[in-house]
C-alpha cells in the first residue's frame, strides 16, 4: 500500500526517485509524485495517474538537486487526485513529506492544526504531519519529526526532507515497511525504500528500520534513534538475490513470468531441505531457539510444534487459501488439531491461544497488516508465533519467534502465483517434518512423498506447456460473467483461489465453493450461462464419485460444465464439456499441480479484456492498511 522512495547523496536523484517509483508501482498506482531539495528551494510535482503520468510531467523540467522524495498512491483517506497524491508539504513549502499508512487521529489533529492557522490543501490523513512537523521546527528536522512523531496514532512509513536542511531525509517507521540501501564504497548515498526491489540496483547493502525506530540520512553518514530515544547501531545486512529477478525477463507482465517461474521456484523452495536418502525433512528455520514468557524453559521451535496441542494458521487473501491446504494436510498426515483464520478476524476477537498452541502466519510479503497484527497478539496471549514468508527481513519474519523463508525471490505481480506454490510446498514440507518426528508417517511413506515432490517442478512445467490451450479456453469462455469453482478436500481451497485469481485480474465474478455445499445454494445459480470449473482429480479419493454426481446435477441444469482432470482419466471426457489435465500425483500435493491451469485462466481471461494483470484496479500488493 503505496510506495516510498527517496534518494540523498552527490548523484542527480530525480532519476534514481523516478526508476525506484516504478518498480514499487505495484503498491499502489493510483497518482504518483516527487519533491527536490535544491539549494535555495524544495519543489513538488504531482499527478493522479501512473508513474508514467509523473514521467511525462516532470520531463518538462531540470531538477539538478541529490536529495528527493518520491511516493506512488494506494488511496486510503481522499480520492485519488492531484492534490492528494504526496509529497505534502506544510504551509511555507519548506518542508515535504510522504506517507505509507494510516494516520488514525488525523481529524483531531487537522482540527488543531487549522485552528492554530495552518492551511490544509489536500483531504489526506497524511497532511497533517507536514503540519505537525512545522509546528515543531525550530532548526533540527529530526527533533522536529520526532515531537511530531508523538502525536500521531496508527501505522506509519514516513520520510520528510526540509528546505534549510538539504541534504538529509528524515525516516521512520511504525508497522509499514521501509528499508535503506546503504551506498557502495565511499559513495556517500542513502536509498530509501518501501521494498528491497527499488534498491537492489544500486547497491546489495541495507539497513531494514524496526518500529519506533527513526534515522537521519545524509551523505556524511546516518544516525538511527530506538522508541527510547537511544541511538542504535544497526547491522547493514547484504542483499543475496539477483537482479534479473526482479525484471519481466522477456514476459509481457510480471505476472506471467512468476506463474512460468514456478518450475524453479518450487524447487529453491525445496532446495537443501530434503535428505532424500533418510527420507528426512531440515527446516533451519524451526531449529531457533524460543523462549515463551510463560513456559519454564527454552526450546526449539520444531520442539514446540511437536508438542503443541493445537496449531492455529493465518493469513490473508492468497495466503489464507494456502492455509486451508496446510489444514488438510497437517489433519490428513499427522492428526494435530488445526485451524485456520482469516488474520483480520484473529486480531480482533477473544483469540483463544495460550503456551501450547503454535500459531503459523503464513505472508508472502511479510507485511500484511492484519496478519502482523494477528501474530503479535498471539505472541501477547503466550503462543508461540512461527512465520512462513516469502520477504527477507520483513516485519513478521523478525517478529516472530521462529520461522521458515518460502525462497520463492521477488514476487511482484499483485495477483499472488508463485508464493503460493512456494507455501503449500512448505507446508508439505512441515507436515513431513513433523510426522517424521512424531513418527506417524512411515519411512516408506515420507519416501514416496518426497519422491513426488521432487516430481512437482517437471509437472508443472508440462501444465505449462498447455497455456496455449488454456488460453483457447479463456476464449471460449470470455463471454461469461459468471464462473463457480468447486473442489473438494485439498482441491477445496485451489477452488478459492481459482475464483479470487478470476475476479483479481479479469474483474469477473467467480465463487470458489466445496462442491458438497453446491447443493446448499449455488446450484439455483445454475443454467447455461453458469460455466462450472470443477477440480476433480483424484479418482480413489472417497468424495471423487459424489464430485461426479455434483457434475451430471450441473450437466442437467445445462450449464457448462470445465474439469480440471488427472491424466489418464478417460471417462472423464464423457462428463465434461471442457478437460484440463495434470499429470498423476499423491492427492495431498495435487494442489501444487492443479492450481496452475487456474493462474494461467485468469491471466489470459485478463489478457482477453484487455485488461493488466499486474496492475488490477483497486488492488495492492502488500496490504499494510487495515
Ligand atoms: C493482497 C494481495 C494478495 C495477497 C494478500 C496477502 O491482497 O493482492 O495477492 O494474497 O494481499 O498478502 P501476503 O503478502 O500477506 O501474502
Amino acid at each position: 500500500m503505496c510506495g516510498i522512495m527517496g534518494y540523498v547523496g552527490s548523484k542527480p536523484a530525480l532519476p534514481v526517485v523516478l526508476k525506484g517509483l516504478r518498480q514499487l508501482e505495484y503498491r499502489g498506482y493510483d497518482s504518483a509524485g516527487i519533491a527536490i531539495a535544491d539549494k535555495d528551494r524544495i519543489s513538488v510535482l504531482k499527478c493522479k495517474g501512473k508513474v508514467a503520468d509523473l514521467e511525462n510531467l516532470v520531463k518538462r523540467e531540470n531538477f539538478p538537486g541529490s536529495t528527493a522524495l518520491g511516493h506512488t498512491r494506494w488511496a486510503t483517506h481522499g480520492e485519488p487526485s492531484t492534490p492528494n497524491a504526496h509529497p505534502h508539504i506544510d504551509c511555507s513549502g519548506k518542508i515535504a513529506i510522504v506517507h505509507n499508512g494510516i494516520i488514525e487521529n488525523h481529524a483531531p489533529l487537522r482540527k488543531l492544526l487549522e485552528a492554530e492557522g495552518h492551511t490544509f490543501r489536500s483531504d489526506t490523513d497524511t497532511e497533517v504531519f507536514s503540519h505537525l512537523v512545522e509546528k515543531f521546527y525550530r532548526g533540527d528536522i529530526l527533533l522536529a519529526v520526532q515531537e511530531a512523531l508523538t502525536l500521531i496514532e496508527g501505522a506509519y512509513a514516513f520520510a520528510v526532507i526540509c528546505q534549510d536542511e538539504p541534504d538529509k531525509i528524515v525516516a521512520a517507521r511504525r508497522e509499514s515497511p521501509l528499508v535503506i540501501g546503504v551506498g557502495n564504497g565511499n559513495e556517500g548515498e542513502y536509498i530509501i525504500a518501501s521494498d528491497l526491489v527499488a534498491i537492489v540496483e544500486h547497491t546489495r547493502q541495507a539497513i531494514h528500520l524496526d518500529d519506533g525506530e527513526i534515522g537521519v540520512f545524509q551523505p556524511s553518514g546516518h544516525r538511527i534513534i530506538d522508541k527510547a530515544n537511544m541511538k542504535v547501531e544497526k547491522d547493514v545486512e547484504s542483499i543475496t538475490w539477483s537482479l534479473d529477478k526482479i525484471t519481466k525477463g522477456g514476459f509481457p507482465h510480471y505476472m506471467l513470468k512468476e506463474i512460468f517461474e514456478q518450475p524453479e521456484t518450487i524447487y529453491d523452495t525445496m532446495r537443501g531441505r530434503i535428505l532424500k536418502e533418510k527420507a528426512q525433512i531440515k527446516l533451519g528455520g524451526l531449529e531457533d531457539l524460543i523462549k515463551l514468557p510463560s513456559a519454564e524453559k527454552t526450546t526449539t521451535g520444531l520442539s514446540h510444534l511437536l508438542n503443541s496441542k493445537r496449531i492455529v494458521i493465518i493469513g490473508c487473501g492468497t495466503s489464507w487459501h494456502a492455509s486451508l491446504v496446510g489444514e488438510y494436510l497437517f489433519e490428513n498426515m499427522l492428526g494435530i488439531p488445526v485451524e485456520v483464520e482469516y488474520a483480520s478476524e484473529a486480531r480482533y476477537r477473544n483469540f483463544i491461544v495460550d503456551k501450547d498452541t503454535t500459531v503459523i502466519g503464513i505472508s508472502q510479503s511479510g507485511e500484511t497488516a492484519d496478519t502482523l497484527a494477528a501474530l503479535r497478539e498471539a505472541k501477547r496471549r503466550g503462543a508461540a508465533t512461527l512465520g512462513l514468508v516469502n520477504v527477507v527481513g520483513s516485519s513478521i519474519a523478525r517478529e516472530t519467534h521462529c520461522g521458515v523463508y518460502l525462497h520463492a525471490g521477488p514476487e511482484i505481480g499483485v495477483a499472488s502465483t508463485k508464493a503460493f506454490t512456494s507455501q503449500v510446498c512448505l507446508l508439505a514440507l512441515m507436515a513431513l517434518l513433523i510426522g517424521r518426528e512424531k513418527h506417524v508417517i512411515t519411512d516408506q511413506r515420507a519416501g514416496t512423498i518426497i519422491q513426488r515432490l521432487l516430481e512437482i517442478p517437471s509437472q508443472v512445467e508440462e501444465i505449462l506447456k498447455k497455456s496455449s490451450l488454456i488460453r483457447d479456453m479463456a476464449q471460449r469462455y470470455a463471454g461469461f460473467s459468471n464462473f463457480l469453482y468447486l473442489g473438494r478436500g485439498y482441491n477445496f481451497p485451489i477452488a478459492l483461489e481459482g475464483a479470487l485469481k478470476l475476479k483479481e485480474i479479469s474483474y469477473i465474478h467467480a465463487e470458489g465453493y466445496p462442491a458438497a455445499e453446491m447443493k446448499h445454494g449455488p446450484i439455483a445459480l445454475i443454467d447455461e450461462n453458469m460455466p462450472v470449473i470443477f477440480i476433480a482429480t483424484d479418482t480413489e479419493d472417497q468424495t471423487y464419485q459424489k464430485v461426479i454426481s455434483n457434475i451430471e446435477e450441473v450437466k442437467s441444469r445445462h450449464g457448462q460444465v470445465i474439469i480440471i482432470a488427472s491424466e489418464g482419466n478417460e471417462s472423464i471426457y464423457d462428463v465434461a464439456d471442457t478437460v484440463i489435465t495434470i499429470p498423476e500425483t499423491e492427492y495431498c500435493l495435487t494442489p501444487l499441480l492443479t492450481v496452475i491451469p487456474l493462474q494461467l485462466f485468469a491471466y489470459h481471461m485478463a489478457m482477453l479484456k484487455g485488461y493488466d494483470p499486474d496492475q488490477p484496479r483497486n488492488l495492492a500488493k502488500s496490504v499494510t492498511v487495515e
